[in-house]
């Protein structure tokens, strides 16, 4: 038998299936759409439409984190490699993995052969950027791990043998409430052994204005991702929201140290679930909060850290 069109032989997808139930956008509808104060939790952004949105985000001139996490990566990625020598480097949402490059170039350039292992729930933004990593890196083998990483991770079908670099860039930690951040990252402290490393990257706190800035960019990207969530309802639900009734906002919470994403209904609207058999009403001016995200100090990120069991043997930061 012929293997099909797109196998290659350093690439395999493996859909993973967590220890707990995760919730569908079914129940996460009817247990946060249908009374205020709504939300919803971030999953459910990266349809095919949100994916590409999120890769443009990562361009605009105000969304920094993307650039300056990309910076440390590159200043520090050989130090990285030659400390942790990872013969597999698995990474927890990892998107496009354009950032996660510094860290296989800088294998290449020591002539470090690792394997990747990339985990998320965004099945064609992996595949489509592992075909592009293996063309690019020859000795590069990728092994996809497709799934919700809030299902657990005790299942990840890794190997027994070889040390091990895990990566969990984007600032996505702080996409986490608190208790289930410390959760989140207890999980990989334990799937890790002593000479495993993990590599976090968690955005810190400034001023307000430029963090609102990065989270609601001039070219409408940000507003554009937020409002596509609504177009995931309909599509999914057989919701009717009218996109054009929601206005994008971005506000920093100074007391929770939290960028919140919220849609503001610009005018009275009624709402029908048609797979729910349910009917919301929402109100002017009412809110839909669809992400958080968090920004910690050093302290902040310490003690989360030590939550979580997690000993920090290196902080690299920048102050730009
Ligand atoms: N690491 C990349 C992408 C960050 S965006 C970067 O730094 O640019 C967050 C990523 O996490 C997206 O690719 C999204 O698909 C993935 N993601 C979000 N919720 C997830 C979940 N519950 N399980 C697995 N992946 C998830
Ligand atoms: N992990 C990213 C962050 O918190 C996710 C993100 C960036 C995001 N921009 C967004 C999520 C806009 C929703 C809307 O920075």
């Amino acid at each position: 038998m012929k293997p099909p069109m797109h196998a290659h032989p350093r690439l395999t997808c493996t859909p993973v299936r967590g220890t707990r139930a995760v919730t569908t956008l079914a129940q996460d509808a009817l247990a946060g759409m249908m009374t205020p104060p709504r939300g919803l939790p971030p999953k459910y952004f990266y349809d095919e439409r949100g994916a590409q949105l999120f890769e443009q985000i990562c361009h605009t001139p105000e969304y920094y984190p993307s650039r300056t996490e990309a910076a440390l990566l590159e200043a520090h990625a050989d130090e990285l490699i030659r400390d942790c020598a990872p013969e597999h480097l698995i990474e927890l949402g990892s998107g496009s993995a354009r950032k996660t490059r510094h860290l296989l170039d800088a294998c290449d350039a020591r002539g470090h052969g690792c394997v990747f292992w990339p985990f998320d729930v965004a099945e064609p933004m992996v595949m489509s950027s592992a075909r592009a990593l293996i063309d690019d890196y020859p000795w590069l083998s990728v092994n996809a791990l497709i799934g919700d990483y809030n299902a657990g991770l005790s299942r990840l079908p890794l190997p027994a043998q070889g040390r091990r670099l895990f990566v969990f860039l984007g600032g996505t930690i702080g996409n986490f409430e608190p208790a289930p951040a410390i959760d989140m990252l207890a999980e990989i402290a334990d799937l890790m052994s002593p000479q495993d490393h993990l590599l976090l990257g968690a955005d810190r706190i400034k001023n307000a204005a430029m963090l609102e800035a990065a989270y609601d960019d001039a070219a409408g990207l940000t507003a554009a991702f937020n409002l596509n969530l609504l177009n995931v309802l309909n599509r999914e639900l057989g919701a009717d929201f009218d996109a054009d009734n929601y206005r994008h906002r971005s506000v920093f919470n100074a007391e929770l140290e939290r960028i919140e994403m919220r849609l503001c209904a610009r005018r009275a609207q009624r709402v029908e679930f048609a797979h729910l058999g349910r009917s919301i009403d929402i109100g002017t001016g009412e809110e839909i909060l669809t992400e958080i995200s968090r920004k910690f100090s050093p302290a902040s990120l310490e003690r989360l850290l030590e939550a979580a069991g997690l000993a920090p043997v290196r902080h690299l930061h920048s102050d730009a």
